[in-house]
């Protein structure tokens, strides 16, 4: 008999993270967030020196050795003790929670999330790391594939203008240089693109979720229907 699971998909931005976080506090549950664990084997693999070209891809050898770096790393996350700060990441015992955020690895993270051989290493890690429950997991393939009998579903969604304004609050809060919206927003619809239109897992609402749209909604606002859900549902 396995605790609950919340299970919460959505596309870049539209609030996910920093609502898990506070629905998993709320609730005493862990939050898992599996993005962090791609931007993580992102990193591995520009570390290694592979390439991964926009227009041309990843070249065969490369793919074999994502494959390899994906299935014999070490991911550990540690939970963050502030709401306000992403959870910490550790990767083959280095710590990468800053790194994982950059621009390059924003930029490369969907190309490697589409090859079948990451996702297969990360999402096993990942259900083990669910088996007893008890958790808030985040990301885009939770409820359809990776716990598909979470007891909460939930689609989170944004227009794309109210996530690049978001964005780009984000980074003025962290005090990194300010992007344009109109660049933000290209970036998002081209991840959104990209993760939506991929073979394996591609980002889609579970037939069973509850969609949720947060455009002119505060994170407590948004929180709070998540809480009420779980209580309706146990
Ligand atoms: O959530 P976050 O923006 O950190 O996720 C980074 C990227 O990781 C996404 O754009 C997507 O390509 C990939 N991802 C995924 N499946 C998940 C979580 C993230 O493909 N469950």
């Amino acid at each position: 008999q396995r605790q609950p699971i919340i299970a919460i998909d959505g596309p870049a931005g539209a609030g996910k993270s920093t609502v898990a976080r506070q629905v998993a506090t709320a609730l005493g549950l862990v939050y898992l967030d599996t993005g962090a664990m791609y931007r993580a084997v992102t990193w591995l693999v520009l570390q290694a020196g592979i390439v991964i070209d926009d227009e041309q891809g990843i070249s065969e050898s490369g793919r074999l050795a994502i494959a390899e770096l994906a299935n014999q790393c070490t991911i550990e996350l540690t939970p963050s003790q502030s709401l306000q700060s992403p959870v910490q990441v550790k990767i083959n015992g280095t710590d990468v929670t800053q790194a994982i955020r950059t621009v390059e690895v924003t930029s490369k993270v969907s190309a490697i999330a589409a090859l079948s051989s990451v996702r297969e290493a990360l999402v096993k890690q990942q259900q083990q790391w669910g088996q007893r429950g008890g958790l808030v997991a985040e990301g885009r393939d939770i409820g359809t594939h990776v716990f598909p009998h979470a007891e909460v579903k939930i689609f989170l969604n944004a227009s794309v203008s109210e996530r690049a304004r978001r964005r780009q609050q984000d980074f003025q809060k962290q005090g990194q240089p300010i992007i344009d919206l109109q660049q933000l927003e290209q970036d998002i619809a081209a991840r959104d693109w990209k993760d939506s239109n991929r073979t394996v897992s591609p980002l889609r609402k579970a037939e069973d979720a509850i969609e949720i749209t947060t455009d002119g909604l505060t994170i407590s606002e948004v929180t709070q229907k998540i809480i009420h859900h779980y209580q309706e549902r146990l």
